[in-house]
């Protein structure tokens, strides 16, 4: 690495937060039907006329905003990623990364304890931060195309009964069942997270939403809803404690029917669990809000086999644009 390398990574929360700031402040939405002048700009947003052009020309920097004559301008990127209604608007994860940037404040007393820096509730416990949670997953999702991926690739022409455990949003469930038409879906999530999932699947999924029911599940309680032919996990393990992750794929198991399967779509990091680096870096949020990690496709695959899967397979999505992997694994 040399010093122009470091350097920008160094300061990288400097960019992150511009961006963050700008998205929260409407930036983006103000210049979306047309260019504004920085005082124009600044009467839209409710902001100082000296700090709103100091901002928008760091935009300009990172290639979010343009200025050929004076009149400030989206770029395409911005276009595309951070206007509301642009199909692969990115703005609800950046705006959960607002919201959580004062827990990196916190990472240092987080090294030295052990501790997370909030309590890992899962953002249940305030309907405001469950929906910025659960919109942030969508919005990631659809912008980056992780559940279009997934569906066309994975087989489940069988699949009478599709399972989607911790499925948020439902954007995955909703992708697998179009490519599926005989497929019936099944979200399984907690009661706060539920709520914003129903409102989610009206606005975006319309046309499959009466294809999929809703149930109040907490995996860490109980047993799983049974039998059903796929059950379908992202982003799920990496909030839990391999000891839970165990017994949840024990849960699984028992849950499925006989040459049912399981896939797990997540950061599978290697041995050593430093790639890839994407995996590494996201510890460090989970170790702040969760008491989980990435985990190792080794870990992952002693699970499923001390719960009696067979077939273990892995499967990494191309990289860029994603960085995770597909384990899937059957009930014998
Ligand atoms: C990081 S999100 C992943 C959402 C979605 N699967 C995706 O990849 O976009 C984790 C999901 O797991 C759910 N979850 C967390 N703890 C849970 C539990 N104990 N039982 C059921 N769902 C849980 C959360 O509500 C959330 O929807």
């Amino acid at each position: 690495m040399d010093f122009a390398e470091l350097a920008a990574i160094a300061s990288g929360h400097a960019q992150a937060r511009a961006i963050q700031v700008a998205l929260k402040l409407g930036v983006f939405e103000a210049l979306a039907t047309r260019p504004a002048s920085a005082a124009d700009l600044a009467n839209i947003v409710g902001a100082d006329l000296r700090a709103i052009s100091i901002l928008a020309n760091a935009l300009v920097a990172l290639s979010l905003l343009e200025s050929p004559n004076g009149a400030y301008r989206l770029s395409t990127a911005a276009q595309r990623y951070l206007v509301a209604e642009s199909p692969e608007y990115l703005g609800g994860m950046i705006l959960f990364d607002e919201a959580n940037f004062p827990l990196w404040a916190s990472l240092e007393n987080t090294v030295r304890s052990g501790r997370p820096a909030r309590r890992p509730d899962m953002f249940q416990n305030d309907a405001g931060e469950t929906e910025r949670f659960i919109r942030a997953m969508d919005s990631l999702v659809r912008a980056r195309g992780d559940a279009r991926w997934v569906a066309e690739h994975l087989d489940l022409r069988r699949a009478r009964k599709i399972a989607d455990l911790g499925g948020g949003p439902g954007t995955y469930l909703a992708a697998m069942l179009r490519k599926n038409p005989a497929a019936a879906g099944e979200l399984w999530d907690l009661e706060a997270t539920l709520k914003v999932s129903r409102k989610i699947l009206l606005e975006r999924e319309a046309d499959c939403a009466d294809r999929i029911v809703l149930s109040s599940v907490d995996y860490n309680s109980g047993e799983l809803p049974a039998p059903v032919d796929v059950i379908f996990m992202s982003n799920v393990i990496h909030s839990e404690t391999a000891e839970t992750n165990a017994e949840l794929i024990r849960k699984c198991f028992r849950s499925l029917a006989p040459d049912g399967t399981i896939i797990i779509k997540d950061h599978v990091m290697n041995r050593a669990l430093t790639h890839p680096p994407s995996g590494a870096i996201f510890s460090l949020y989970l170790m702040l809000t969760t008491n989980g990690r990435d985990y190792s496709f080794d870990e992952i695959s002693r699970w499923l086999v001390d719960a009696g899967f067979t077939r273990v397979r892995r499967e990494d999505l191309p990289s860029p644009p994603f960085s995770s992997s597909l384990v899937t694994a059957v009930k014998p």
